[in-house]
């Protein structure tokens, strides 16, 4: 086991996330629980090189649990997949007492966290992002708040496409990944769901769908796209063209990273920073915490780089489910 630390450092880096806050409060009291100094390190990585440090205490995450974004500022640093540039920050830790870190982020700030653990710098990571796509997780900061404000959101574009008759086609975040597309979609009742892991880029399927609720009486139609498929403009064209169903394309873009975190985004981001600074208290590194069959657990770094996860198929085929519409139907 190596050396019991002393001091925590914590940053936040990748795209901020409802909650980011509430694992940061959970990591400074917790290692202040545990007598640890703790700093918080400004705009991630880049902060870091910048030696962008501040000495954090009990009062300095007060009343912060409820606040979107991220109060330690996150950005992204390319030129930290450098190596000098990864022991130039381990030598920043070391001058500042800095013997253990917590990385929050998504599985890119994951591969600087492992970095720094291999320059001797204890390090786990903590999966922060609205997008889920991290394989060793069934669970990932902001997700929760993501995807209810998706869902928010598409129920008032249902009211203004049901007035006026028309088709509305969604575009959602999620980078590659289509979670916040299947859990968005099935939770406002969409007619149609892409993502980019199951759609084949048919728009003739779309087509049809929409005709065959135009038949049966359907006024309004809500597609929700996912940022992997991405186009929607041009494929509201083309629907519209098709079906002569006026359509509009909205992109919900960063609206999804905002706004304050879910009560599960709360709760569930501060497990996992308490669960973080225990896992250094224990002297561990190159961790990250999880959430898997209802348990905080943790995974080798590298090896969680190597696990996969597709969308969840029952998940998949209950939402086709839900939408289809059996020839009787077309019948009557
Ligand atoms: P996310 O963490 O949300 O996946 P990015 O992929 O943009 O977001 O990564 C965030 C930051 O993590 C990058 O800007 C960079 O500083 C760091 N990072 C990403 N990949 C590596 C890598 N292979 N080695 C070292 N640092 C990395
Ligand atoms: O990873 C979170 C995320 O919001 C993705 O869903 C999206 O593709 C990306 O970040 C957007 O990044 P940026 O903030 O750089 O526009």
């Amino acid at each position: 086991m190596s050396e019991q630390v002393k001091a925590i450092g914590v940053l936040t880096s990748g795209g901020d996330a409802p909650g980011m806050n509430a694992a940061i409060r959970a990591v400074v009291r917790t290692a202040i629980s545990y007598g640890l100094k703790v700093y918080g390190i400004q705009r991630g990585y880049a902060g870091l090189l910048n030696e962008e440090i501040i000495e954090m205490k009990s009062i300095s995450v007060s009343d912060i649990v409820q606040l979107g974004g991220t109060i330690l500022y996150t950005a992204r640093c390319p030129e930290f997949k450098e190596v000098e540039n990864q022991k130039k920050a381990a030598d920043i830790c070391r001058k500042h007492g800095i013997d253990g870190l917590v990385v929050i982020g998504g599985d890119g700030s994951f591969q600087g966290g492992s970095r720094l653990s291999e320059q001797g710098i204890n390090t786990i990571c903590m999966p922060g992002t609205i997008d889920l796509d991290i394989a060793c997780t069934e669970y990932t900061i902001g997700f929760d708040t993501a995807v209810n404000t998706a869902m928010e959101a598409i129920d008032k574009l249902r009211d203004t496409s049901e007035s006026h008759e028309r088709c509305s086609i969604v575009e959602v975040m999620g980078r590659t990944a289509g979670y916040i597309a299947l859990w968005s979609g099935i939770a406002s009742g969409a007619e149609c769901i892409l993502t980019s892991e199951e759609f084949s880029g048919n728009v003739d399927k779309i087509v049809e769908r929409v005709m065959k609720r135009r038949a049966i009486g359907k006024k309004n139609h809500i597609i929700v796209n996912a940022e992997g498929v991405g186009g929607s403009q041009e494929m509201a064209k083309i629907i519209e063209h098709r079906t002569g169903i006026e359509t509009r394309a909205t992109i919900l873009g960063h609206i999804q990273r905002g706004g304050n975190p879910t009560c599960r985004d709360r709760v569930y981001a501060s497990a996992m920073g308490t669960k973080a600074v225990e896992l250094l208290y224990n002297g561990k590194s190159n961790r990250v915490v999880a959430y898997r069959d209802g348990d905080f657990v943790d995974f080798d770094i590298q090896e969680a780089a190597q696990m996969k996860k597709g969308l969840d198929p029952f998940l998949y085929h209950m939402s086709h489910r839900l939408t289809s519409i059996p020839d009787r139907d077309m019948e009557n």
